[in-house]
């Protein structure tokens, strides 16, 4: 797990061994003490090398230990036994230096990087801290200001910036570990005492106290209700104001509050649940995983329209040629430019040219003759897709796959359209396309497995993290999101402001609660899809305060909103006002509160008031109640992909886990509990009634997620 060499007859070279990324496993940890402690007695060794197998130094912590007890040689201890070492350490830095990696490299002497090299101190994604002296260590080394911005984001730092910032000596194009072997025999018997950061202060900074209030304001504001990037805060104030020793005692207690914080385990369960939903079984019971995706090398998009102009982008940004059709003349111009602009801003982030010549701009269907895929992007209009199916299984060469990207419809009714139904698969894209990393892959119910496998492989090219959801109306992520957005509108019919509603969300943790959602994203787009289900336009009377539509409670708010040409941020007028139409700022509406207060009187309904509890509770747990429908239906494969979905496709935050998680922290009995209470107090609600699932994990003594998939499947099998 750790190999001891002696080189050049001088240097020990410490190599870690542990594949994929030498994480820092117990016994990695046994190895590195015996080998340091040997190299350190060694009379023959004067200097020690220490780097990583197979061009990586070192990925960190071994993240599935943190569930268990942890078991050998604990950290600090190790780090502190290198850094008071009397032989200078050098460690060779190649590929990543990533957390305990990076806190290993900290307690050397020096570092030396290869140039592709990235360093990090990811801990606080995964709720934690930097807790092996990284708090600590690397804002004596490189300053305040610098290490709080690298260790409350946790972001990526490249070799050449980690040298402008002092992180690492060096930085090496070639054989760095070749390179940091001379190195440290240059530095063979120099003095150490300046090279331990332990023994350093931090560089000192002006108005210590104002700079660590504004940072903290900041970094509160950024973390929307996550613990561990404000106690990331704490330490390094902690190494700015306290010598080291007791600095360190800041970092432990802070850690040992994070470490078994309901919080840390929701962001350790994302970054599995990440890894995982990739590899669903089909309904059929084939797993994509294990059928080959078919090669695309040349894609059409049809409908370049918001959607479209990203989904080219995106593709385009993966390597992949496309014709890009639109049928309106002024549609396709402004598209050019769009997408244009969007292939540039990337390449200038990348300091690459832009793949412009990637695509082929077409006013009709001919040119896509030859393509390996179509992505569908039209108007939500079945007709209009129909029609398009049926155009492209004439034009497209036999075997094409034609993908959709329709939010809501019936994927199976589109392949029925097409020459080869089993070609057809829903290509879910969220907006902007060539942003948001969610995708859903909705599997038809005659999808191929190869289709699919190709649809989520071309997904993961484009940057995606691909979900493959069932078919069904709104799949998984709208379907529940309706139940979110009506519960909001029946609070405001009760009581409550659309401002009291969104802080009570955005305190939870969503960037904007549902009606600045609502607002961004334009209004009118539900009141159309309303208007076709035929819910809009008739008037309830004011005798009638049972405002009932198609047999359950229905408000019209949101319609009435909408008949006043209320659009949101696009007309500058919404659920909130804005400076001038496009603004982004919203502010509340003095309208909008008489608005209200006469619809409440008109329909003899009286404000009552709401907790913040209740505004949480009705619209997460409608929301998460339909979570469980979709498991017992099979339409979303398990919690995880459920939870991935709202975590990268509607901002659900991810200290809180996703949906399922969620209800999984807070207790699936209590879930049920208010379910049935808030059923009992809406019955013409039908879906605030607790579903049969939720009851069956109940009744089966609250199994922890991961034992979800025994109950499902149980409960499936009895249906
Ligand atoms: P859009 O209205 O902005 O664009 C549709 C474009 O398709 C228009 O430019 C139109 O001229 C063009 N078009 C219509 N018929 C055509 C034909 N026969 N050949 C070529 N082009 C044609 O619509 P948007 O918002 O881009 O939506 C497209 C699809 O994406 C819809 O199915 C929608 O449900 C789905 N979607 C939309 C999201 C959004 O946030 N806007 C999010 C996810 C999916």
């Amino acid at each position: 797990m750790a190999a001891l060499a002696l080189v050049k007859g001088s240097v020990a070279l410490i190599t870690l061994k542990n594949p994929p990324v030498n994480a820092l496993s117990a016994a990695v940890r046994e190895g590195i003490v015996y080998t340091v402690t040997r190299a350190l007695d060694d009379p023959k060794v004067k200097s020690v090398v220490i780097c990583g197998q197979n061009g990586k130094f070192c990925g960190g912590a071994d993240v599935k230990e943190f569930s268990g007890t942890m078991t050998g040689p604990p950290m600090v201890p190790m780090f502190h036994a290198i850094e008071a070492g009397d032989k200078p350490v050098v460690a060779a830095i190649e590929g990543i230096a990533f957390g305990g990696g990076l806190e290993l490299a900290l307690c050397c002497h020096y570092r030396i990087a290869q140039s592709k090299a990235l360093v990090a101190l990811p801990e606080v994604t995964l709720g934690l801290l930097p807790a092996a002296c990284g708090s600590q260590r690397l804002p004596r080394l490189i300053g305040v200001l610098a290490a709080l911005d690298i260790i409350t984001t946790g972001r990526h730092v490249t070799a050449a910036e980690a040298l402008q910032l002092g992180i690492v000596d060096q930085v090496i194009e070639d054989d760095t570990v070749a390179e940091a072997v001379k190195f440290a025999q240059s530095v063979e018997g120099k003095s150490l005492d300046d090279r331990r950061l332990c023994n350093r202060q931090c560089p000192p900074l002006p108005d210590l106290d104002a700079v660590f209030e504004r940072v903290m304001q900041q970094v509160r504001k950024r973390a929307r209700g996550a613990k561990a990037p404000v106690a990331c805060v704490q330490a390094v104030k902690g190494a700015a104001i306290l010598p080291y020793a007791e600095g360190l005692k800041l970092e432990q207690e802070l850690m040992a509050t994070l470490f078994r914080s309901d919080q840390a385990r929701a962001l350790q369960y994302c970054f599995f649940a990440e890894r995982h939903v990739g590899r669903w079984s089909l309904p059929s019971g084939a797993s994509w995983d294990t059928v080959k995706p078919r090669p695309i090398h040349k894609a059409a998009v049809i409908g370049l329209g918001t959607m479209g102009r990203g989904i080219t982008a995106a593709l385009v940004q993966a390597g992949v040629s496309v014709v890009a059709v639109e049928t309106q003349e002024q549609q396709l111009a402004e598209a050019k430019l769009a997408v244009s602009g969007m292939l540039e801003r990337w390449a200038k982030k990348r300091r690459v040219s832009p793949p412009l010549a990637l695509i082929h701009y077409s006013p009709d269907l001919q040119g896509v003759a030859d393509v390996d895929l179509v992505i569908e992007a039209v108007f939500e209009d079945m007709a209009v897709k129909e029609n398009i199916f049926r155009q492209l299984s004439v034009v497209c060469k036999p075997g094409t796959l034609l993908f959709s990207n329709t939010s809501s419809l019936d994927v199976n009714r589109l392949a029925s359209c097409a020459r080869n139904p089993e070609l057809v698969v829903g290509m879910h894209f969220f907006a902007p396309a060539h942003i948001m990393r969610l995708l859903e892959v909705v599997c038809g119910p005659r999808s191929s497995p190869e289709a699919v496998a190709t649809a989520m492989h071309l997904g993961k090219r484009m940057g995606k993290v691909s979900v493959a959801v069932g078919n069904c109306p709104g799949f998984v992520g709208n379907r529940m999101l309706v139940h979110y957005m009506e519960q909001a509108g029946f609070l405001l019919e009760e009581g409550a402001s659309p401002e009291q509603v969104d802080s009570a969300l955005e305190e939870f943790g969503f960037p904007m609660g549902p009606f600045k959602m609502s607002d961004l994203s334009g209004t009118d787009v539900g009141w159309k899809i309303r208007k076709e289900a035929g819910l809009t336009g008739l008037r309830f009377p004011p005798w009638q305060p049972k405002r009932v539509r198609q047999g359950r409670r229905y408000s019209p708010l949101a319609d009435l909103i909408c008949e006043q040409g209320r659009f949101g941020q696009k007309t500058g007028r919404g659920w909130y006002q804005y400076d001038k139409p496009g603004g982004r700022e919203a502010r509340p509406d003095p309208w909008l509160q008489t608005f209200l207060e006469e619809y409440r009187a008109e329909h003899s309904l009286v404000a009552r008031h709401i907790s913040q509890k209740e505004v949480l509770e009705r619209c997460l747990y409608a929301l998460i109640n339909e979570g469980f429908c979709i498991l017992e239906e099979g339409i979303a494969a398990g919690p995880q992909e459920i939870d991935m979905i709202y975590v990268f496709g509607y901002g659900w935050p991810r200290h809180h886990g996703g949906p399922m998680f969620y209800a999984s922290t807070v207790g699936l009995a209590s879930v049920l509990e208010r379910l049935e209470d808030y059923h009992h107090a809406h019955h013409d609600v039908p879906y605030l009634e607790p579903s049969r699932l939720l009851r069956r994990l109940v009744a089966s003594g609250c199994p922890p997620i991961h034992k979800w998939a025994e109950v499902i499947k149980k409960h499936q099998s009895q249906l």
